[in-house]
């Protein structure tokens, strides 16, 4: 049985809420984070960021329009038979071929490789349960021009190369493993408010690797949305590379505390499953 957007939007979602969010406070830094213990004297991150109050839209108004290559974001519908998403062997046998079938399906793309999870509830990260993180309170993008391709290279080395011909995206599936998420929302900026002068590289620093996402200053032409009560069914799509420039290349997101939440809410819990998604050649070019 598929549901439908309108069945599941409830009439109490309000149309926008006053949100804080954070942004690098100015363009001219270079954040460093260290995921390890950093050399004597090397502080273990760098990069200031300030609150800005924005607002932040319902998508629920504009759902059927979203593209992944304008907005940089989208909303569909998918049930799962997961059991439980805090069960990692579970969420690799079941979830990541739903996932994959998913993507391949709302794309178009040739090829979907799921490589990467996190499950996500503050409670739970609090008691070190589960792996789970807490929500990130910050705006950012996981990869940047350099590192989407990297992490090909770095994933599928023997086929890298031959893959990388042609148009490559790294896409994330963001779902509540409870709804409707009631607290901690997951924002979005619509891509067509931003300019690439926006995304500031933030080098993070692996005992093996460096890996590169963008951190984001305030640019108050910023348009940010999000899903009021984000169903379970619900999953936001958000494109966090694409190697075509003619297209959304990068999406701004990051949780924050919605003013709307009831006092009693539920901590959100989310998954989020990172994609490598690979398209036919294009003829037309
Ligand atoms: C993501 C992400 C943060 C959150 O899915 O890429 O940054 O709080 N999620 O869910
Ligand atoms: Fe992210």
């Amino acid at each position: 049985m598929t549901t439908t957007h309108a069945e599941l939007a409830t009439p109490t979602s309000p149309d926008h809420v006053d949100g804080v969010l954070n942004y690098l406070a100015d363009k001219d830094q270079h954040p460093v984070s260290y995921n390890f213990k950093p050399p004597p004297g090397v502080p273990a991150r760098t990069g200031t960021y300030a609150k800005f109050m924005v607002p932040i839209h319902s998508a629920r108004a504009i759902m059927g329009e979203l593209s992944l290559d304008r907005q940089g974001f989208a909303v569909t519908c998918q049930n799962s038979s997961v059991a439980n998403f805090y069960d990692a062997d579970e969420v690799r046998r079941v979830y990541y071929p739903e996932v994959e079938w998913l993507v391949r399906e709302f794309t178009g793309a040739v090829k979907v490789h799921v490589f990467d999870h996190n499950v996500r509830s503050r409670p739970m990260a609090k008691r070190r349960e589960n792996g789970a993180q807490e929500p990130v309170k910050v705006a950012h993008n996981d990869y940047t021009l350099k590192s989407g391709p990297q992490r090909v290279r770095d994933l599928l080395p023997d086929e890298a190369e031959a893959l990388l011909k042609n148009r490559f995206a790294v896409i994330n599936v963001w779902r509540p493993i409870r709804g409707p998420v009631q607290e901690s929302p997951l924002a979005v900026c619509d891509a067509q408010s931003m300019v690439q002068d926006d995304f500031v590289k933030h080098v993070l620093k692996y005992p093996d690797r460096d890996g590169e996402v963008y951190s984001v200053a305030y640019n108050p032409n910023h348009r940010w949305f999000y899903v009021p009560n984000q169903q379970k069914e619900e999953i936001l799509l958000l494109k966090c590379y694409d190697s075509d420039g003619r297209r959304t290349r990068f999406t701004a997101h990051s949780a924050f505390e919605d003013p709307s939440s009831p006092p009693d809410a539920a901590p959100r819990e989310s998954v989020e499953v990172r994609t490598l998604v690979f398209f036919p050649p294009d003829i037309a070019a």
